[in-house]
């Protein structure tokens, strides 16, 4: 029997990374990336890359799976289908969220989603936690033994009924997050804005889907923004403001960053290829598959968020994957029903067009370097969230997830897509480019053409500290 260097070599690939792009082969063993080089010896498996692209696995540090909601709503993917569907799409490492109910404790939120993921994976995850009850045993005992357990990140709302914090409770979980040097999340819209607009939208009869858009203008954002920004000031800790969706968010975090003030921000693809006419030109219910917030907003914002892309300006892209039906009971239709916006369940299926939306019309529309693109959906999300280098970089040591590139033109149909949602708001665009191959740890994934995923062979992954800024910058006590 030969013996062989590597389990699987990948011969002939243009590797980018964050920094370069540079031709070399890539040796693999044990799932890791054990060279980089040429005439690197042979593999028990060999790939020729014939000078396409790889880049790292995705890492989509923002998705919701089967994540627990009031009934009927219910996600339509599990960890299942949306790993299955990430994998498909380039994602090689999911970020979903588990989420504490008002009332109830973070740890028992924690130990159901581990009960919901395991044995599904198909890909490596970890999970962000949501605080939506900062009483004093979340504050000072769940939380701060969490982190230490690599849940080194949660997120705060300041919308939504069940989840929303007060500015004070909001202080105190920042806090926690200073001490403890984890990384918080903030979803910023005014909750009370809306409910002030959302209540005159309804007694004008103002309540199709495409109100959704007009009860959650920019402004409600902007006001968010610039509050979070304030009180991670007054904490002094770093803070990420998620799902920025155009200008007037834009401006606060610029203008935080000009003063000094550790602000990251994350962008998604719904704010570059929708706009607000999507939720609906008319009274039609057939824009429900577009609500989410933030909405989009319209042409001249989606520029705002390419030049954020480039400039620096955001750190992150991510799917902000919330699968939901529009047929059936437990999605977008409450029991079957066209309802008023307000009912409307939030989110849009994403988690598997990410990478190749933001790779056609990104790096090959001429909008962004490949660096650039590699930065965005795998270095800084991996950097952010506490799993650098051993995800989102092509390095010795680092897990050998990639994603070699067919550039090829498309014609994106749901009918191609893995996710268990029966629409994409993506349908019909042209897109110039698909993931030819994913490796997840040195095993295809995916070939181009079909699914060769394990349900379980994902591992939960306990994460470390963030590292976007230098040591002793990055909130800790
Ligand atoms: O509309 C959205 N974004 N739904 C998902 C939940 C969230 O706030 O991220
Ligand atoms: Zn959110
Ligand atoms: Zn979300």
């Amino acid at each position: 029997m030969p013996s062989h260097t590597f389990d699987l070599l990948i011969r002939n690939a243009m590797i980018a990374t964050a920094s370069d792009t540079y031709a070399a082969d890539i040796g693999i063993r044990a799932g890791r990336i054990a060279q980089l080089g040429t005439q690197l010896g042979t593999g028990a498996l060999e790939i020729d890359a014939a000078g396409r692209v790889v880049t790292p696995g995705g890492v989509d540090a923002h998705c919701h799976l089967d994540q627990p909601l009031a009934p009927p709503a219910r996600m339509a993917d599990n960890f299942e289908t949306g790993t299955r569907s990430a994998a498909c799409g380039g994602t090689t490492t999911v970020i979903p969220f588990a989420a504490q109910e008002k009332g109830k404790s973070l740890r028992d939120a924690v130990t159901d989603y581990h009960r919901r993921a395991d044995g599904q994976a198909h890909i490596d995850y970890g999970f962000h936690l949501i605080v939506s009850d900062p009483t004093p045993e979340v504050l000072n005992k769940e939380l701060p033994t969490l982190i230490s357990e690599g849940y080194t990140s949660f997120k705060i709302y300041m919308t939504y009924d069940d989840l929303k914090l007060n500015d004070g409770q909001i202080l105190d979980v920042l806090d926690v997050a200073r001490q403890h040097g984890a990384m918080a999340m903030i979803h910023a819209e005014n909750a009370d804005c809306i409910e002030w607009l959302t209540k005159r939208m309804e007694a004008s009869g103002r309540t199709a889907p495409r109100f959704h858009a007009q009860a959650r203008p920019m402004l409600v954002e902007r006001e968010a923004a610039h509050r979070a920004i304030a009180l991670s000031q007054l904490v002094d800790v770093p803070i990420l403001i998620v799902h920025v969706s155009g200008r007037e968010a834009v401006d606060q975090i610029r203008w935080a960053r000009g003063q000094g003030l550790k602000v990251f921000a994350e962008t998604c693809p719904q704010y570059l290829f929708l706009t607000a006419d999507d939720l609906g030109l008319d009274d039609s219910y057939h824009g429900a598959r577009c609500v989410c917030s933030p909405p989009p907003r319209d042409k001249a914002n989606q520029e705002v968020i390419w030049n954020g892309l480039n400039d620096g300006l955001f750190t992150v892209f991510s799917s902000d994957h919330a699968p939901f039906n529009v047929e059936g009971t437990d999605g977008k239709k409450p029991d079957g029903k066209e309802v008023e916006f307000r009912y409307i369940p939030n989110g849009l299926a994403g988690i598997e067009t990410r990478m190749a939306l933001l790779y056609s019309a990104g790096v090959l529309g001429g909008r962004m370097t490949l660096q650039k693109f590699v930065e965005l959906t795998a270095t800084n999300p991996a950097k952010a969230y506490g799993l650098h280098p051993r995800k989102g970089a092509i390095a010795i040591g680092s897990d050998a997830d990639l994603v070699v590139w067919d550039e090829r033109e498309f014609v994106l149909r749901n009918a191609d897509l893995h996710h268990a949602v029966g629409h994409t708001p993506y349908e019909g665009l042209t897109l110039r480019a698909w993931p030819g191959i994913t490796l997840s740890r040195g095993n295809v994934v995916w070939d181009g053409k079909a699914f060769h995923g394990q349900a379980g062979r994902g591992h939960f992954l306990k994460r470390g500290a963030p590292t976007l800024l230098p040591r002793g910058q990055e909130g800790s006590a």
